[in-house]
């Protein structure tokens, strides 16, 4: 994944790219930063964010400074985050939406949770989701202090599933055996809010990236 990043780059001066944070694209962030790739002519969306307090550990642009910016030679071309702090929440949404539509996204790369979630869109979450402000599943919470905070986050923000849906060209990175039973389930069960993740069949260009592991019982 982290030679087709580089690739990616390469191939599409300018190019603007959603990108992930938490376990799963840790380790190929750091191989594409080892490796001296970079992102200066790109522009970076971060998926997600959690309510929590800056510079929490678990924070999602915390993760990408230590998984991945902070390690490259040269900054992104540019990088925007969505503010958990702003006062008004709906408004910075409504910002980070249309900041992303306008000049729409060449590539989404997205992480697998365990209930299905893509981004904080928990399951429920609508085939038309755009960016917004969610509660978060007890599993999803508990899950959030995984990444060093000591608070569990209750909330966040993400991109919505009509905004991940928007990009031209989408991959999905699965590691690990405990997410074996859910990537089976993102190919096979029925489309819809149940496991939100079903919803990535309804694109045209979506890649998986997945291990043995998470790929043992397809
Ligand atoms: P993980 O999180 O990469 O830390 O497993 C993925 C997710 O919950 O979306």
């Amino acid at each position: 994944m982290a030679g087709a990043l580089r690739r990616f780059v390469e191939n599409k001066p300018g190019a603007r790219i959603c990108l992930p944070t938490g376990a799963t694209p840790r380790p190929a962030y750091h191989r594409f930063a080892g490796d001296r790739g970079t992102l200066s002519s790109a522009t970076i969306y971060l998926l997600d964010e959690f309510g929590l307090p800056p510079g929490s550990p678990s924070r999602c642009d915390e993760m990408i400074a230590r998984d991945l910016l902070d390690r490259l030679e040269v900054p992104p071309g540019s990088f925007h985050a969505l503010d958990v702090g702003a006062g008004d929440l709906e408004a910075e949404c409504a910002r980070y939406e249309a900041s992303v539509r306008a000049g729409g996204l060449d590539l989404a790369v997205l992480g697998l949770g365990g209930n299905g979630h893509l981004g904080l869109n928990e399951p429920g979450s609508d085939r038309t989701s755009v960016t917004r402000v969610v509660s978060l599943t007890p599993e999803t919470s508990e899950h959030s202090t995984d990444y060093g905070s000591d608070q569990a986050a209750t909330w966040g923000m993400t991109m919505g599933i009509d905004t991940l849906l928007s990009a031209a060209e989408i991959w999905l990175l699965v590691t690990g055996s405990h997410k074996a039973a859910i990537l089976r389930r993102t190919l096979s069960d029925p489309i819809g809010p149940d496991v939100p993740s079903t919803f990535l069949r309804l694109h045209d260009a979506v890649t998986i990236y997945a291990d043995q592991a998470a790929a043992a019982r397809l």
